[in-house]
Parts: C-alpha cells; sequence; structure tokens
C-alpha cells in the first residue's frame, strides 16, 4: 500500500537508496508549504534570516517558515519539560561527558552527510526527506551532524549532544518533522593507555566501570560478521572492537535499566498492575547499519507486548576520526530520539502534545521527584475524512518537476506536509487508505484519509469542513493533483 519507500524515522539504518534526487528550479517547485504562503508575491524571499543568521536560498530551498519558527523553542532546555526531564536523566548516566545542548540547527551538507559518509544517493538527503535552505545547507536531520567537528575539538573523552532535529515525515501521533535527539560517543587515545598494555585493557577495565544490572539481554548475534556487520580491520582488532563493543552495550543497557526502572515505578504509583509493570525487563541487540559506524547496533527494548526500537550505535568509522585529526582515537557512538523514550517513560500518547503550551500539559513535569505518569485530559472527538485524487501528468512534488512529472515524481511526504501546514497541530493523522490504478489510462488514484482532532477543544464541523476544503485546494495548487 505504500507510495514510497521509507527511511525508518528515527534512524537511517537502511542501505538502499531508492529516492532520486532532482534537480528543480526555485520557481517550479519551492515546497508545497513554501509556494502556498508566498502566493501573492511571485518572488519567494531570496534570504532567509534565523536568529540573526541570514543565509541565502536557492532553488533547493523547500523549509516552509513554520519550520522554521521552531528553531526557537528548544524543548530539551525548557525547565520541566518532559523532554528536557528525560535528557537530564540520560544525562545523569554520563557524569563524566561533556554536554552540548545549544548547537544551532543549520548545518552544511558536508557536516550532515559527507563527512559522516552517507552515499551520494543515500534517501536521507533528497529533498522529499530533508529540509533545504539551499544546495548547501539544511536543517540538522540528527544530531550526528556535529559528530565530527566534536571529535575535531577534542573536548572530552566523552560527549553527549542534545538538540532538535528536523525531518520530513509522515503525520500521525509518534512523528512530528520537528523532534530531538541524542547523540553520545566515547573515545580512547592509543597514546595514553595509563599503566595498562593494550587498548583493549585499558577498555575492558572501564567496562568494569559501569554499574551492572539484572535484565534480561538477548545478543545473539557475533560481535563481528564479516557480511553483515564487518570490522574495520585496517584500524581495529578483534580484541579492541570486541572491547568498545562491551563498553558501548553496557552503557547502554544502564540508560535503558535507568530509563524503564522509572517508567515503571511511574506505572505502578499510577495503579498500573498489567503484565508490562511485572514481567522483567527484556531487551535485544540486533545488528544494524548506519554509513558512520561499523559495526552497528539497535537496541530495542520489550514494552508493552511490542519490540521497540530506542536507538542505533555501533563503533565509529575510523576515517570520521583522522579525518578530524584524531588518528590515534578510536570509540563507539550512539543516538536516540528523546520523544520516543519520554513518550513511554510519561505515557505521554501524542507527540504534538510536547508542543503544548497548555498548563493542563506542561503543569504535570517537574524536574525534581520521581516520574510521573502524564494523566491525559479528555479526548476530543476525532473528525476523519477523505480526499481522493489522480496523480496527473502536471504532479509534482518537493523532489520533483512541473513539467511532464508523473506518478514517479509523486512524494507522500508533499501530502504529510501540505496537511500540516493548512490545519497545523489540527491534524493528528494522514494515511493512505487506498491506492489504485486505472486499467486503461494507465494512471494513479490515491485516497488519503485526515483524522482532525484538537488536543485541546472539540473541532466544530464547520471548521473541519473548511480546513479540508482548503487542504483539497492546496492539492490541486501545490502538487497538481485531480481531485475525484
Ligand atoms: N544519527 C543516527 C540516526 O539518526 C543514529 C546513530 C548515531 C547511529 C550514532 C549510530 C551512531 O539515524
Amino acid at each position: 500500500m505504500h507510495v514510497s519507500v521509507r527511511v525508518p524515522r528515527a534512524l537511517y539504518c537502511r542501505r538502499l537508496a531508492v529516492t532520486p534526487i532532482i534537480k528543480t528550479q526555485w520557481w517550479q517547485t519551492h515546497c508545497a508549504s513554501c509556494q502556498a504562503r508566498s502566493s501573492s508575491s511571485e518572488t519567494s524571499p531570496k534570504v532567509v534570516t534565523v536568529e540573526g543568521r541570514q543565509y541565502k536560498t536557492d532553488e533547493w530551498m523547500n523549509t516552509p517558515a513554520s519550520i522554521l519558527s521552531a528553531i526557537a523553542k528548544r524543548l530539551h532546555l525548557q525547565p520541566d519539560h518532559p523532554l528536557s526531564i528525560t535528557r537530564q536523566l540520560i544525562e545523569s548516566r554520563f557524569l563524566d561527558h561533556k554536554y552540548y545542548n545549544r548547537l544551532f540547527p543549520i548545518v552544511s551538507v558536508n557536516q550532515n552527510f559527507d563527512a559522516l559518509e552517507f552515499p551520494h544517493d543515500h534517501p536521507g538527503r533528497s529533498r522529499t526527506d530533508t529540509y533545504y535552505i539551499n544546495k548547501e545547507t539544511v536543517l540538522r536531520t540528527h544530531t550526528s551532524a556535529h559528530q565530527a567537528d566534536t571529535f575535531r575539538a577534542n573536548e572530552s573523552s566523552g560527549y553527549l549532544i542534545s538538540a532538535d532535529v528536523y525531518r520530513r515525515d509522515a503525520v500521525d501521533r509518534s512523528h512530528y518533522p520537528v523532534f530531538h535527539q541524542m547523540e553520545g560517543a566515547k573515545s580512547w587515545d592509543r597514546n595514553c593507555l595509563g599503566s595498562y598494555g593494550t587498548l583493549a585493557e585499558r577498555v575492558w577495565a572501564d567496562v568494569a566501570n559501569i554499574p551492572s544490572h539484572t535484565i534480561k539481554v538477548e545478543d545473539p548475534n557475533p560481535t563481528i560478521h564479516p557480511e553483515r556487520n564487518p570490522l574495520q580491520s585496517t584500524y581495529h582488532s578483534v580484541e579492541e572492537a570486541e572491547a568498545m563493543a562491551a563498553h558501548l552495550k553496557r552503557s547502554l543497557e544502564d540508560v535503558v535499566v535507568t530509563i524503564f526502572t522509572a517508567a515503571r515505578a511511574a506505572a505502578v504509583a499510577a495503579g498500573d498492575t498489567t503484565a508490562s509493570t511485572q514481567e522483567p525487563l527484556r531487551v535485544r541487540w540486533v545488528e544494524a547499519y548506519f554509513p558512520f559506524t561499523s559495526p552497528s547496533w539497535e537496541l530495542e527494548v520489550f514494552w508493552q507486548g511490542d519490540w521497540l526500537e530506542i536507538l542505533g550505535c555501533g563503533i565509529v568509522r575510523q576515517s570520521i576520526l583522522n579525518n578530524a585529526g584524531v588518528s590515534s582515537r578510536l570509540g563507539w557512538a550512539f543516538g536516540l530520539g528523546l520523544e520516543r523514550i519520554a513518550m513511554l517513560l510519561f505515557s505521554i500518547p501524542d507527540i504534538r502534545l510536547f508542543w503544548s503550551s497548555d498548563p493542563r500539559f506542561l503543569s504535570q513535569f517537574s524536574a525534581t521527584g520521581p516520574i510521573q505518569r502524564f494523566v491525559p485530559f479528555s479526548r476530543h472527538p476525532a473528525c476523519f475524512k477523505d480526499v481522493s485524487f489522480w496523480i496527473s501528468s502536471t504532479s509534482r512534488s518537493a523532489g520533483g518537476q512541473v513539467a511532464h512529472a508523473s506518478a514517479r515524481d509523486f512524494h507522500e511526504n508533499d501530502v504529510m506536509e501540505l496537511a500540516r501546514d493548512v490545519a497545523g497541530d489540527l491534524v493528528e493523522d494522514v494515511r493512505l487508505v487506498d491506492e489504485f490504478v486505472h486499467p486503461k489510462t494507465g494512471r494513479k488514484s490515491l485516497c488519503y484519509r485526515i483524522n482532525y482532532r484538537s488536543l485541546e477543544r472539540t473541532l466544530t464541523n464547520e471548521e473541519t469542513n473548511d480546513l479540508h476544503e482548503k487542504f483539497r485546494q492546496q492539492l490541486v495548487k501545490n502538487l497538481g493533483v485531480e481531485l475525484r
């Protein structure tokens, strides 16, 4: 049923390159929403200013003003905000690391992709997935954008970077175009072994200092697999990789134990006696792929009946450290999504809530004292509305072209962004519910179901009808579809 293949949301863990990067003219397909905003003036702004910094835009620009305005929010630093509390909880497990919490989100393509050795055809680079300001400048799509620079600065053997990150993606209760990640790294210097004979011995000594736990860990795969999860054999010995992997896994298991112990205590305090609060915690390591680590893994936690992906990690590619001028260092890195962890820590049911200024939400969290479950305020009724359209021969997308475009150029993320642009946080979910190809004409028809629901009040019928009509018109205007 999927129109496009996606890179899974939180993590860049696929090898596949599927989305073509198509260059277009500024006037042709400035992103749907910007076009909407600037339709009255025939040219779009050539320079954008964000917190006093000026950026020249070009035909790659696809970042709406609504996204740029999120930059100022810095939710991960707002006192007593659940994202800030979650950040501090994790920081408390890495007391000897240096924390970077104020790195600016507009970065170069080099920082976000090239320095991390993303292949040139990696789907993450495409304009359908990433917010560009110009050909060379993006809103960071992950905190790893600062990895090379932080290694180069070499201010500490361990660091944590917490920050807002930006991706064009689905609209539903766990996806929002702005979210927050935490990146952590630890490295060791071959020239500073102290009293230890080898680097591996030195690392194992550090492993011994990580608090132990009693949870059940499934880790069925070998640390290194020649095809699936290779050793960087030019640079690392098997012993070094094994030791660093053990340090990485134990450190992150410690984080997970901390988070889930707090989450369970909150559940029990709220009177929850379901199996998930009774059974012992289970976690498992699975093999993964990231362009900038090898070997790589993801950590999953069994939570409320499902395996939940919590983070991605691996041994940092030595070429990244070498290019950062610290070739005597080697180490690991991880990245995790703060919203996902905060949602299960506090039982927050909808990602839009993090952006709420409603005191009924914000007043429930405190950075001092135990974690407490969020008590949802009454849920307002949902209002579903469908829209069906043909992807016509003039359909276009943020990654497509106006003239002679075909279904190939249509990208679901443009529908998603248009819905957000029209309805803001009043849209809860956008889902493809039907698609078919006309047997004679070969044209493709899609039907999307929009769920309009406010977190704060009951929407009137009239209001939702208006929003939906606007959305339909914008689909025609900006994506060139033909309504059915
Ligand atoms: N930056 C990666 C992502 O967002 C996560 C990651 C960080 C993986 C560090 C490995 C090491 O997908």
